[in-house]
C-alpha cells in the first residue's frame, strides 16, 4: 500500500504540534502494515509556484500532449497513484497555510486526477481513504471551511472517505498541550488499526 502524506506543517521538524500527531499516525500505519510505504512531499521545501495563466496554457499543452512524465505534473501523477492520502496541516485564519491551496492547484490536472463527463466531474484517483490532521490554537468543533474545502477537494478526485482528527486549543493558557496531543494519538492509533 502506498500512502501519500502530503506534509503542510511550517515550522521544523518536531516544534510541529501537528507533524508530532501525523508522524504518530505514520508511525503506527507502518507497525499494524509493514508492506506499508510512505512518500513525503513537504511543501514548505518545494519549489511550488501558484498557478497563473502562462502556467495554466503550458499545462493544457501537456495534457493534450498527453505528456504525464512531464516535471509539471509530478504532484498530481504522484498523488493519483497513491492508494492512501494523509494530510497534515494547522489551523490558520479559518483554514490552512495557503501552500496547501497551491498543492492542490498542481494536483487538479485533468486526464490525471480528474476528467469531465457530462455529469460533472469524475475522480481519477486511486486512493479510497484520506485523513486530514489538525491542530489548533483555540476552537474549531466539529468542522471549519478549511476541512469542508479539503473533503470536497478529496471527493472530486476521488477520494470517498474523509475523516478529521483534530487536535484543539492547545495555544490556551492553561491547556494541557501533552495531554491534547495525546488524546489525538490515541484517536489516530485507533484509526491506524483499522485503516
Ligand atoms: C498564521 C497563523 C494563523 C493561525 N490562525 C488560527 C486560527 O484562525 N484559529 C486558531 O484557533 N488558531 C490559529 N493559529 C494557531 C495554530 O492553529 C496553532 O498554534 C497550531 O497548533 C499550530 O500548529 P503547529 O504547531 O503544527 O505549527 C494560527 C497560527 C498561525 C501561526
Amino acid at each position: 500500500m502506498k500512502v501519500l502524506f502530503v506534509d503542510s506543517c511550517m515550522k521544523q521538524g518536531e516544534e510541529s504540534r501537528t507533524k508530532i500527531l501525523c508522524n504518530s499516525f505514520l508511525e503506527e500505519l507502518k507497525k499494524v502494515n509493514t508492506g506499508c510505504e510512505i512518500e513525503t512531499v513537504v511543501l514548505k521545501d518545494e519549489e511550488m509556484r501558484p498557478y497563473n495563466n502562462d502556467m495554466v496554457d503550458e499545462r493544457y499543452k501537456i495534457v493534450e500532449d498527453q505528456d504525464w512524465d512531464h516535471p509539471m505534473l509530478k504532484y498530481a501523477k504522484q498523488f493519483a497513484e497513491a492508494d492512501r492520502i494523509v494530510i497534515g496541516a494547522p489551523y490558520w485564519d479559518l483554514a490552512f497555510p495557503s501552500l496547501l491551496k497551491i498543492y492542490i492547484e498542481h494536483i487538479f490536472v485533468s486526464g490525471l486526477t480528474f476528467e469531465a463527463t457530462d455529469k460533472g466531474l469524475k475522480g481519477l484517483s486511486k486512493a479510497d481513504k484520506a485523513v486530514f490532521i489538525q491542530t489548533a490554537g483555540g476552537f474549531v468543533g466539529e468542522t471549519d471551511p478549511g476541512t469542508e474545502y479539503l473533503k470536497y477537494v478529496l471527493k472530486t478526485l476521488g477520494v470517498q472517505e474523509f475523516t478529521r482528527v483534530s487536535a484543539d486549543f492547545i495555544d490556551v493558557v492553561g491547556v494541557n498541550v501533552e495531554e491534547k496531543l495525546a488524546e489525538a494519538k490515541k484517536v489516530l492509533k485507533d484509526m491506524a488499526a483499522a485503516w
